[in-house]
């Protein structure tokens, strides 16, 4: 079976050198599960809903490769990336008598797959797993690059490793069950590449939001690939954020603020960083960084992907105090990535005035 509209995107970084495959099909295709670690047991970690589409397909794909397939189910959902779902999946291993040779196996979003990737870089002190990312937004961003963490009620991601995985493999097809909402908040990450590293990307998606929102396989196809070369290409300089990675969180200091000031799962986090990005940009253009029509461009692609360009309403107060915790945040300033210009960011401190500033104009009355 040979998947369509395939690729692969190959990772460098000291922590590992992988392969992102990215095709429709590519969930059954026996060709993605060869040449990875041999072990005795490989585990599916997942949630209900997604295993219920494709734990099978993939736990019979994986049958071809290990001699035991098990699987360990987690809650659905941002409220539950925390310590006692990560314990589900040291319980599993633990009571299966999984050895340090054990494989795991992220199949869903960037919930499942953070999770997996932290239990996977902590158990044993560390085994081997593999993406297998089923959310536009973990196809394009979370599976790739090592990042792993859960949520602490005072902080998003904030408990975590940095550990890479042995591959990852999209399959496009999976994106077709994905809900309206979920896609959109997706393309928030995707639509992030533009402003940080790649304009002529950003006339593209503008170009095809319609047909990316419609599911069109292969505008999906490009925006996934162009997408995963941008993270490959930062994260393969600069794997641990000692700098330039954290362009990579451009719209996230707000994001997470009003993901966690909003309580975690009201907003999504790609809807969270949609609208962090139109912040971001109106910051980058009250510093004189870019001028208001380019404010104007991403808030008008933002909202045409299906994401929020207002802010929720917050004190000021509250807002400080949860941009804080951000993990850029440096001897308790807050520092934010900035658009330079259009294609190129930067990260910076800016004035508290300013920042409410900001915040307030684009805030729902
Ligand atoms: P998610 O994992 O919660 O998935 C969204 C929803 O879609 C869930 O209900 C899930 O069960 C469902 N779902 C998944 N695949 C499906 C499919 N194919 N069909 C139908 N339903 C499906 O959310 P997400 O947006 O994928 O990931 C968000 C998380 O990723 C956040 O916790 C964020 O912090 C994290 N993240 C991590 C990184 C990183 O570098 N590690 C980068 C960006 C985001
Ligand atoms: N999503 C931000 C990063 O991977 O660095």
């Amino acid at each position: 079976m040979h998947a369509d509209h395939a690729s692969t995107v190959t990772v460098t970084t000291p922590g590992g050198r992988y392969d992102i495959r990215i095709g429709g099909g590519l969930l059954a295709d026996a060709a993605s599960w060869q040449g990875l670690p041999a072990a005795a047991h490989a585990v599916i970690v997942s949630n209900p809903v997604v295993n219920a589409l494709y734990g099978d397909a993939l736990h019979s794909a994986l049958s071809g490769a290990y001699p035991r397939v098990s699987r360990v189910l987690l809650p659905d959902g941002e409220a539950y990336k925390d310590w006692n779902s990560l314990n589900l999946v040291f319980d599993h291993l633990l009571a299966q008598g999984c050895d340090r040779k054990t494989v795991l196996f992220a199949l869903g979003g960037g919930v499942v797959g953070d999770m997996a990737g932290f239990a996977a870089a902590s158990y044993m002190r560390g085994v081997p797993f593999v993406q297998v990312p089923t959310t536009l937004l973990a196809q394009v961003d979370s599976s790739v690059g090592g990042k792993t963490a859960i949520n602490h009620p005072l902080g998003k991601n904030m408990i975590g490793a940095f550990y890479q995985p042995a591959r990852v493999v999209c399959d496009l097809a999976t994106l077709a069950t994905l809900p309206p909402r979920e896609l959109s908040a997706g393309l928030a990450e995707v639509i992030k590449y533009g402003p940080i590293a790649d304009m002529a990307f950003f006339d593209w998606i503008e170009a095809h939001i319609d047909a990316l929102r419609a599911g069109d396989r292969a505008a999906l196809a490009h925006a996934v690939r162009r997408s995963c070369e941008i993270k490959a290409e930062v994260v393969g300089q600069d794997e641990r954020e000692s700098g330039l990675r954290a362009i990579l969180n451009f719209g996230h200091t707000f994001g997470h603020a009003i993901e966690a000031g909003m309580g975690y799962g009201a907003w999504l986090h790609g809807e969270g960083v949609g609208c962090g990005m139109v912040l971001a940009s109106a910051l980058s253009a009250e510093l004189g960084l870019v001028p208001a029509a380019f404010v104007e461009r991403v808030a008008r692609l933002v909202e045409r992907a299906g994401l929020p360009v207002q802010a929720p309403s917050m004190p000021g107060a509250r807002w400080l105090e949860l941009m804080r915790v951000d993990k850029k945040a440096e001897a308790g300033s807050i520092r934010f990535v900035l658009i330079e210009e259009p294609g190129r960011a930067a990260v910076r401190p800016a004035p508290d005035e300013l920042v409410l500033r900001v915040i307030a104009r684009h805030t729902a009355a």
